[in-house]
Parts: structure tokens; C-alpha cells; sequence
């Protein structure tokens, strides 16, 4: 199979390519294809050069894509034909982008009697455009997961949409940016059962959708609800770990265990849920230091699966240390964030947190699950909490974690500075590609682009070190997948066919999935990623080499759904594939 006929079968995005070429030659001019955005993000690389932190040796590169898109993307979620869904809220004022052509303006907003701006858009990394959407009632701090069908569900909200469920159908064109894509979202006459602000979402191995927790509510419940689970689910340990005037257990961590029960982790406690059964199958040991969940925001992720049984990890870091919102919300001092990590092996019998230093404190930073198996740490402020004008000195050097280095005083690198405060409301996603695409920041009430850390509109792209030039030779590029519609089920043993220049080692290449987040407020709902076992080794063929690969063996290890299939090559990612684990 010629390269030709597989750029046709897999055409993903480009973009990354040409952006890097450009930066290469140190001129627009050659490139006319590079829209007028771009021109002025190559002058702010330049810039910035100059004044590159030297401390950091992680590498990596910032891009800015977008001065505004007109919202500022406090959720974000990627889909299966590679689209982006963003969105902020309904009742902050006017955005700068207007309501898609003949959509009337909404009439139910607090801040506005009538608002004809839009506050969710689609935005689409390859070509690096986006065109509105419209949200019917408010989106703000809410929650979601994307069916195994593929559809964006997306939950609750403030005032009008507390108890809305809402949601967003990819399309899928046979050519890809063909243009007439008129996907829109779509609330759901049904509602709820109770209020849903700053719950979090995981997809379950049935395909159902669990939604846990949220202010003031100590229960989950399902959707779509079946005739044995319609019910709302009492949770006691969201009130257990609910902090007099301060929470510090919103957004809590979910993360789908390998046994199929699911980890929830608020304030600084955590539990394996039974919920099917509503029981708390064990407790594990109480973090130490600071507090993690919101407003004292942290972040958190389930370290890649690996093997048939895998054992299970959880990473949690960053955070504030107790009474930050108070002092910060009450009296404008801004307390250090935390600088730890913690790590527990949820799997093993006696598990205990290990506790890591990181180079620098954080709250608010997002954790992103990165092909090469490392965790991205991004966004976020060295001083203060979550909430309105909580937080001071941004951090903007991304730090990259490496959970299997031994060695633990190499596992953290600090990566290249952007020069972008992301603060409150900000957000920070993979992409297809490789690269990580970050947006928001709000800290305030209302949009505000004079106050100190204005709202911010702008949408950027870091490359991590592993897309540099210098590392082409060892790129993988996926040339097929042998499983027809590149839809596998669980255990099934199936091909993967990949060029690269350079080919070293049957060691050092992976083949793994990554679950599409949905990411707000510093977590990624539903991140997970999944090694795929070898079937024997890599093998030589014409177009380049050649991998049989072993499907996640469960549904608990890999729900159902749309996943990111990176192959990896000497620490080197190439572009994913799509594929899909049947339901
Ligand atoms: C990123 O950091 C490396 C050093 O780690 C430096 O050599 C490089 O020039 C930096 N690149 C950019 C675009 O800032
Ligand atoms: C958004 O629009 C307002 C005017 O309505 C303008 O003052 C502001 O600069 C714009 N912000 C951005 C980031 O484009
Ligand atoms: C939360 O816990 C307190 C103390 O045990 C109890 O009085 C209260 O009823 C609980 N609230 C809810 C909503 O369950
Ligand atoms: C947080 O501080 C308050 C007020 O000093 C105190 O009552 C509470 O026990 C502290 N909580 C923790 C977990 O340290
Ligand atoms: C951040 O926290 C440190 C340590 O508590 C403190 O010394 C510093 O003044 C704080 N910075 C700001 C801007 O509040
Ligand atoms: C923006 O924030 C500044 C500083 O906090 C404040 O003075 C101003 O009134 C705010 N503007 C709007 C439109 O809310």
C-alpha cells in the first residue's frame, strides 16, 4: 500500500505539519495557505524566544491559533471526526461571536434580557476553523461523556439548565471538511432528577453515563435511566468530604477501575464504588497535605492499563492547602498552591500514597494523558484557588511527568513557557495529532477583558517535545488497521500496519488507545489509556511493518465507544486513528 492511498484512508490533521514547516523556514511568506492568525502567532514565538525561561529543559513549543474565537472555552471536547465542541455559559454577557445565521436570540438569561451571541462553537483542529452552535439554556460548570454511539451527552448547569441533559451528534462526512456539516445540539425533553453544577460524568461498561455528585448534592444517578436504575443514588461521602463554607469536593475524580467498580476521590479521600449495588466496596488511606478538589482544584488520572488484568494507578496532583478559598474569596491573600503529587496503586491490597514533589506549585492545572504514556501537567496558578479573581502568578510552563521512570528525581521536566495565563476556566485537550489544544481562562463574573487576567478568547496549541523535527525519522505513521470499519470487539486480535524511517526496536513500540475526555475545570472526565498487548513481534512488510494487537479484554478495562489508536515509536507518537470498541 502506497503512502498516497493511506494519507486518502486516514486523513487526519495536517495542520500540525504545515505550522511546523513554517516556524522552520521563519516566514509566512512561503506559505500562503497560512491564515492571518498564524502570521501573528509566528511573531509571537519569535518574540518569546528571546525570553525562553532557560530553566526549562522539557521542551516543547506554543502556538497561537486564534486571538479570540469569540467564547472562552471553559469545556471541551473531541470527537470522533476530530471536531472540537467548546463551550462557556449563557448568563455572562455578550460573547463575540453571533448565534449561527437564522437561530433567534435567547430571552432567558440573568445578565441580559436578550442575548443573540453564541456560546459554543465547533472548532476544527485540521483546518483550524470553527463555526457557532447554540446551547438553549445555561452550560456553565457542567459535565459530560461521550456515548459508546459516539454522541457528545452532556449534563446539568446553572438556573434554566441545572437539570438539562443535552446532546451533540458528530457528523460524519464521507470526505472529510466537506463543508456541509450542520451538526447543532439538542436538549432532551427529559430532565434529571435533581440539580446537576460541578458534578463529574463517567462512561460505564454498559454504555450508560454516570453522573455523581454536584453542590450540595451527596448522590449520582444514570442516564439513560433503565426501569433498575431510575433511582437517585444517596452518597454520603460527598457530604462527609463537603468542607464547611469551602466544598473542596466538587468536580470529584471518577476514574473506572479495572474490577468495574468506579474510584471516586473528593477533598482528600477516596473510595472504590460499587454502584450498581450503591456500596462502598473499601476506603483508601486519606491523601496527605493539601486538599484537591474544587475550589482547592487539583487534577487527576488513571496511569495507562496495561496486560489482560492490568493493575490500576491513580495520579492526583496539585491543589491548595486548607482555608485557601476562604482567605483568598474573603480577604485577597493568595495562599501557595500545593506542590505534590500522590500516587496510589488502587490495585494492590494494602494500597498507600506515594508522595512526589513536583518542580512547582499548582492549582487549576489540567493532567493530560499523553501518547508517549507521560502525563502533561498545563495550565493553572501558583497562588490562590478556583472561583472569581481567587488566583494570582499563573504558572506557564507545562511540566511533563514520566510514570515509568525509576528514577524519581527524573521524573519531572519542565516544559517551554507560553505566555498566556490559563487561570479559572481554562481548559487544555489532546489532539489527534499529538498536540495539546489549550483555550479559556475567565476568572471573572462577567466576560472582562481589562481586568487584571482578562477573560480570554484565545485558543493555542502546544507541541510537546515528541513533535519536533529532529524526531521525524523515528514517527510512526499508521498505514492500516485490519479490522473491518475499524470497529474491534473485546479480545479481538487484529492487525495494525505502520511506516516509519528509522525503525529501531520491537521494544520500543506501542500500540495504545486513548478514551476522548471530557475536560473542564482542570479534569478530564472519561481519560483513560489503554496499551494493547503484541501477538509476537513486529514484522517486517513492503510498506513498512506490521503488528498484531490483542482488543482490551473487558468492558471495565475499555468501555465502549470511539477511542484514539496511537502507535508509538521510540517515545515518538504519529497521528491517531479512530477506532471503535463495540458495544
Ligand atoms: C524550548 O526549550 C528548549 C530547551 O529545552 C530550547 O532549546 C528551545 O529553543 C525552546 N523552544 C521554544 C520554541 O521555545
Ligand atoms: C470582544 O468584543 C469586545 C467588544 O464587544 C471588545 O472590546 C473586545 O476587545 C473583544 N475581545 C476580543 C478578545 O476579541
Ligand atoms: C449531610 O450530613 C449531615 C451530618 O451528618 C446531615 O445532617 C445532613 O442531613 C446530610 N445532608 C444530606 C443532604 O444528606
Ligand atoms: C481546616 O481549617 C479549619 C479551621 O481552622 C479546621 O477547623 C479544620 O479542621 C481544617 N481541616 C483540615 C482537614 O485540616
Ligand atoms: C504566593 O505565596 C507565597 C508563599 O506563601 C507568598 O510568599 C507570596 O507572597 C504569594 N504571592 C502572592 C502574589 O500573593
Ligand atoms: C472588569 O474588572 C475590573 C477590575 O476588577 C472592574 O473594575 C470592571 O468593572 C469590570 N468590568 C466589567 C464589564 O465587569
Amino acid at each position: 500500500m502506497n503512502h498516497l492511498f493511506a494519507y486518502q484512508i486516514y486523513p487526519m490533521c495536517s495542520r500540525a505539519r504545515e505550522e511546523r514547516e513554517a516556524r522552520k523556514l521563519g516566514t509566512a511568506m512561503a506559505h500562503s495557505k497560512i491564515n492571518i492568525s498564524l502570521v501573528f502567532s509566528l511573531i509571537a514565538t519569535f518574540s518569546f524566544l528571546a525570553a525562553a525561561d532557560v530553566a526549562s529543559s522539557g521542551g516543547g513549543e506554543w502556538v497561537l491559533l486564534h486571538r479570540s474565537v469569540g467564547i472562552s472555552a471553559m469545556h471541551m471536547q473531541i470527537l470522533h471526526n476530530n471536531k472540537v465542541v467548546i463551550f462557556d455559559r449563557t448568563d455572562f454577557g455578550v460573547s463575540n461571536i453571533s448565534l449561527p445565521a437564522g437561530k433567534p436570540c435567547r430571552r432567558n438569561d440573568a445578565v441580559l434580557k436578550r442575548d443573540c451571541s453564541a456560546h459554543s462553537l465547533l472548532y476544527d483542529p485540521a483546518s483550524n476553523t470553527y463555526r457557532p452552535l447554540t446551547v438553549h439554556t445555561n452550560v456553565w460548570c457542567s459535565s459530560g461523556a461521550v456515548h459508546p454511539d459516539g454522541t457528545l451527552v452532556q449534563t446539568g448547569g446553572y438556573s434554566t439548565g441545572e437539570k438539562k441533559i443535552r446532546l451533540f451528534s458528530p457528523a460524519v462526512a464521507s470526505v472529510p471538511s466537506s463543508g456541509d456539516d450542520r451538526s447543532d445540539w439538542k436538549e432532551l425533553p427529559e430532565d434529571l432528577l435533581v440539580r446537576r453544577w460541578y458534578a463529574s460524568n463517567h462512561i460505564l461498561p454498559d454504555g450508560r453515563v454516570v453522573v455523581v455528585g454536584g453542590r450540595r448534592q451527596f448522590n449520582y444517578e444514570f442516564f439513560p435511566k433503565t426501569p433498575s436504575s431510575s433511582a437517585l443514588y444517596d452518597l454520603q461521602f460527598l457530604n462527609e468530604t463537603n468542607d464547611p463554607r469551602e466544598e473542596n469536593n466538587l468536580y470529584p475524580f471518577l476514574h473506572l477501575l479495572p474490577d468495574g467498580n468506579l474510584f471516586v476521590f473528593a477533598n482528600r479521600r477516596s473510595i472504590s464504588l460499587d454502584y450498581i449495588n450503591n456500596r462502598i466496596v473499601r476506603e483508601f488511606p486519606v491523601i496527605s497535605g493539601d486538599k484537591r478538589n474544587y475550589p482547592s482544584t487539583g487534577s487527576s488520572v488513571l496511569l495507562p492499563l496495561k496486560g489482560r488484568f492490568p493493575a490500576a494507578e491513580v495520579l492526583v496532583c496539585g491543589g491548595a492547602p486548607n482555608l485557601s478559598f476562604t482567605k483568598a474569596h474573603r480577604m485577597k491573600i493568595y495562599v501557595e498552591a500545593s506542590n505534590t503529587c500522590g500516587r496510589l496503586r488502587v490495585t494492590d491490597s494494602d494500597p498507600q500514597w506515594v508522595m512526589e514533589k513536583m518542580p512547582m506549585g499548582r492549582v487549576m492545572g489540567d493532567m493530560i494523558l499523553l501518547p508517549s504514556g507521560d502525563v502533561l501537567i498545563i495550565n493553572g496558578a501558583s497562588n490562590g484557588t478556583a472561583g472569581w479573581e481567587n488566583a494570582v502568578r499563573p504558572v506557564l510552563n507545562p511540566v511533563l511527568y514520566r510514570p515509568t521512570e525509576s528514577d524519581p528525581t527524573k521524573r519531572f521536566a519542565v516544559m517551554n513557557a507560553s505566555t498566556i495565563p490559563r487561570l479559572y476556566h481554562s481548559t487544555a485537550i489532546l489532539l489527534p495529532d499529538g498536540r495539546i489544544l489549550v483555550g479559556g481562562s475567565n476568572p471573572h463574573v462577567k466576560y472582562n477583558f481589562t481586568a487584571p487576567y482578562p477573560t480570554d478568547l484565545s485558543l493555542e496549541a502546544f507541541f510537546p517535545r515528541y513533535m519536533a523535527p529532529q524526531y521525524s525519522d523515528l514517527r510512526p505513521w499508521i498505514l492500516y488497521v485490519g479490522a473491518r470499519g475499524r470497529i474491534v470487539s473485546y479480545g479481538q486480535r487484529f492487525s495494525v500496519a505502520f511506516k516509519v524511517a528509522n525503525y529501531r526496536s520491537d521494544q520500543e513500540t506501542t500500540v495504545s488507545m486513548i478514551a476522548p475526555p471530557f475536560a473542564t475545570h482542570s479534569f478530564s472526565m472519561n481519560q483513560r489509556m489503554i496499551y494493547l498487548d503484541f501477538m509476537g513481534g513486529v514484522r517486517k512488510v513492503p510498506a513498512g511493518y506490521k503488528v498484531k494487537v490483542i482488543a482490551p479484554a473487558t468492558r471495565n478495562v475499555a468501555p465502549p465507544g470511539y477511542y484514539m489508536m496511537f502507535v508509538v515509536h521510540g517515545g515518538i507518537p504519529g497521528e491517531c486513528v479512530w477506532i471503535k470498541v463495540n458495544h
